[in-house]
């Protein structure tokens, strides 16, 4: 079988002249080098691992390993110390050899020897690592496989790995701060990292929502700071005005904790990367301490999300405080790097505080931005004195970057670029590929996230190091990392829902070769790596396997065209409103829809439901796919096109307000759109759909009128609905049926009034509204 496999597989390598890695290597990252050879080793009550018991960390991993083999194999393996005499049997040797790279290793897997080889504890780690995917998932479980009569050969395909990564810095953040995560968590997170090869975690202690570890010397950082009193519901711009849960929430660690979870993560070659955020993201020790603070308070934790005016202010105090506090944190933590934040600082208390304006004048600075600097600057001075060496967001570049910093890059990729133009290390974390708090899938079938999308196939996509950068600039480029911001996710299984399988891509963007990326190869072997994921339940999402839908709209028709992202897959659906199962009709060419229709599918492999159900209700009438005349331009959102209106989707409110999709709308004037249905027809109802987003302007009209006309240039009114512009509460889309009595007619047109200057009261009073509606029936 598995020689039949190699056979296929270099004849496949023929045919295409890609080089896809057999399934039977599906190793995530991956690996530098693999020469793949038939045969396979297999593990049996006489395999013995030998390692040099004089290795302390060695034998550890070694030791380790053979445990979890047995006991999830029920396996006998034995662990010897090399000094002894060989064995009969079948030999897993641990070698420590010179001369590797700190983080490489070899691996040689012949069928009757495994050679394990590295020069230091780490590369002998990530050894095993790739040694443990290639056996069976199950090698993942916390305890014996459920039965033994459906347990899987315990053998390891024969190849030779030569491995190291590509860059030094492979990192995961996480907030602990918007949503506390539970020690037993973090244990479970750092294990997740190593398993992918990454070596960093970034633990983002403290910002506006709760300050979450304990320090000694300031005892209400923890006592008042981690304590919030109540939580924003939903999405940020949900409600006008926003709702809150009622519910005091809180949570943080001790030191005692914390320095459990340090000895924990060294044992997995992670390194621990804490951020303690200034001058910024400050709410929470203020509110403990309001002496730090440029009015002096009072403040309050706050349930809300964003960035907020009070920051710590630029005394001398304000320096002490920070220094006493990171010298207890650099205690806590061994990590050479410390995260000081530095993002997202308004200026609006310095510039209100006498002190601050005078220290500018003092210290001869231009402006708030380069005493931004100077706190910063101040910061990396202390630091570097004690040993360590401060990372901050790139906002530590404006106003001068602090000579001894190394940035990390989330706004885009400049400020990494211009750091390391300059002779600083950068670590790259782009929002647009590596944030994954995003949406990572359809936002329509998703849990709320924090707004736009990003797909594992997009993260998978991100290249860390321009290539048009000279060398000596792209050195500096030591890393990427994503990050995961909590707003929305409440749960450590909402974090492996949104970080898996997307980080597994991170980790080969790190880890791999850059010309050893290919997405088809990394899409087949992650189908084999969610099974690992499970085995350690890990609530990872399917999103991959999400069928989607793509629409084209043609004169009262629309043509859905059903994909499934993933090959080797077919697809079952209903268009009766059913949830589609193995048996419902497999989807084998273009849907013809001529009236509004659910349709609700799923991806099957192998007679199973392997994607999630996804589902979507057309909108399909006379006017689908016919000609819309818009009275004046469109101007919301960006890019809107008169065509989305008569396009067979309905329009979404879902995520940030620039991601409204769908919808179409015009500020300052009254939205009035035509369309032509081709030829007179009997017309008795019309459905529209009005945007509410009090937040971004968008008020509903003061009425909704439907005219008709024979030749286009007369029309007469037939109905008309009056609705409330002051209307505040969800940001959502309503949609309203408008029906008369039956009449002829070629052209109809569709006028939203505009509410005008937005009422006193409401957000944004006194600007001018905009008037925005999405897709449009007519029967
Ligand atoms: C950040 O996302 N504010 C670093």
């Amino acid at each position: 079988m598995h020689k039949l496999l190699v056979v296929m597989t270099g004849l496949l390598l023929a045919l295409t002249g890609r080089a896809q890695t057999p399934d039977r290597y599906s190793i995530i990252p991956k690996p530098a080098k693999l020469e793949a050879r038939e045969g396979q080793f297999v593990v049996s009550n006489t395999t013995t691992v030998v390692v040099p018991f004089s290795n302390a960390a060695v034998k550890s991993i070694a030791e380790t390993f053979t445990n979890q083999l047995n006991t999830t194999s029920g396996l006998q393996v034995s662990l010897r110390n090399v000094n002894k005499m060989a064995l009969p049997g079948n030999i897993i040797s641990f070698i420590p050899v010179p001369g590797l790279g700190e983080e490489a290793y070899r691996l040689d897997i012949k069928s009757n020897s495994i050679t394990v080889e590295s020069t230091s504890p780490k590369g002998f780690f990530y050894a095993v690592q790739s040694l443990m995917q290639l056996l069976p998932p199950t090698i993942f479980r916390a305890g014996p496989a459920a039965s033994r009569a459906t347990s899987a050969t315990w053998a390891v395909p024969a190849c030779r790995i030569e491995d190291q990564p590509r860059y030094s810095y492979r990192g995961l953040h996480l907030d602990v701060s918007r949503h506390f995560m539970p020690v037993s968590f973090i244990k479970k997170y750092i294990d997740l990292i190593a398993l992918h090869k990454m070596n960093i975690f970034h633990w983002h202690l403290t910002d506006d929502q709760g300050w979450r570890i304990e320090i000694k010397k300031y005892p209400k950082l923890t006592q008042v700071g981690s304590k919030r009193r109540h939580t924003l519901i939903g999405h940020y711009y949900e409600s006008d005005p926003q709702q809150f849960d009622g519910k005091e929430y809180g949570g943080y660690y001790t030191q005692d904790e914390i320095r459990d979870v340090v000895r924990y993560a060294q044992s997995r070659y992670v390194t621990i990367i804490p951020e303690i955020e200034m001058p910024g993201h400050a709410l929470a020790a203020l509110t403990a301490y309001p002496e730090y603070g440029c009015s002096g308070g009072p403040y309050e934790v706050t349930g809300k999300w964003g960035v907020f005016n009070d920051i710590f202010c630029p005394y001398d105090k304000t320096f002490e405080f920070l220094q006493n506090i990171l010298t207890e944190v650099m205690a806590l933590f061994p990590s050479q790097y410390i995260h000081i934040g530095g993002d997202e600082a308004p200026k609006d208390s310095w510039k209100k505080s006498g002190f601050a304006q005078d220290l500018i004048k003092r210290l001869k600075l231009k402006d708030e931005h380069e005493l931004q600097s100077y706190f910063i600057t101040r910061i990396d001075k202390w630091v570097t004195s004690k040993g360590r060496k401060i990372i901050g967001w790139d906002e530590i570049l404006e106003g001068g970057l602090s000579p001894n910093a190394t940035v990390m890059s989330w706004r885009g990729t400049q400020g990494g670029i211009a750091a390391a133009k300059q002779g600083h290390d950068a670590i790259m974390t782009p929002g647009a590929f590596l944030y994954l708090d995003k949406y990572q899938s359809d936002p329509e079938q998703e849990p709320t996230a924090i707004g736009g999308l990003l797909t594992t196939e997009q993260t998978y996509s991100y290249e860390p190091t321009p290539q048009d950068l000279p060398a000596d600039v792209q050195k500096h480029i030591i890393g990427a990392q994503g990050n995961v911001w909590t707003e929305y996710i409440k749960t450590p299984e909402h974090v492996e829902y949104m970080v898996f399988p997307r980080a597994a891509a991170l980790a080969e963007v790190v880890w791999s070769p850059r010309e050893a990326r290919n997405w088809p190869d990394f899409r087949q072997r992650v189908q084999l790596h969610l099974p690992r994921l499970a085995a350690l339940n890990v609530n990872y999402s399917r999103s991959l396997f999400d069928v989607l839908a793509e629409t084209e709209a043609a004169a009262g028709t629309l043509r859905v065209t059903l994909k499934s992202p993933v090959p080797d897959t077919e697809i079952r659906y209903s268009v009766d409103g059913s949830a589609p199962s193995q048996q419902s009709a497999r989807y084998e060419s273009p849907l013809s829809l001529s009236a509004t229709t659910t349709v609700k599918a799923v991806t099957v492999k192998n007679g199973e439901l392997v994607g999630e159900v996804q589902q979507w209700i057309f909108p399909v009438s006379r006017a689908t796919g016919r000609l819309v005349q818009m009275a004046s331009a469109l101007t919301y959102p960006k890019n809107a096109q008169a065509a989305l209106l008569t396009n067979g989707r309905y329009g979404s409110a879902i995520g940030y307000l620039a991601d409204v999709r769908g919808v179409a709308g015009v500020r300052s004037a009254d939205l009035s759109a035509t369309i032509d249905l081709g030829a007179a027809t009997p017309v008795q109802k019309v459905t529209v759909g009005v945007l509410k987003a009090t937040a971004g302007s968008v008020l509903l009209p003061r009425q909704l009128e439907v005219l008709v006309s024979e030749d286009g240039q007369t029309f007469r009114s037939v109905k008309t609905l009056p609705l409330n512009p002051a209307e505040r509460g969800r940001k959502e889309v309503i949609r309203h049926a408008l029906t008369f009595e039956p009449v002829s007619a070629r052209y109809v047109r569709i006028v939203a009034q505009n509410a005008g200057q937005i009422p006193a009261g409401m957000i944004n009073e006194g600007k001018d509204a905009t008037v925005a509606v999405d897709e449009i029936t007519v029967e």
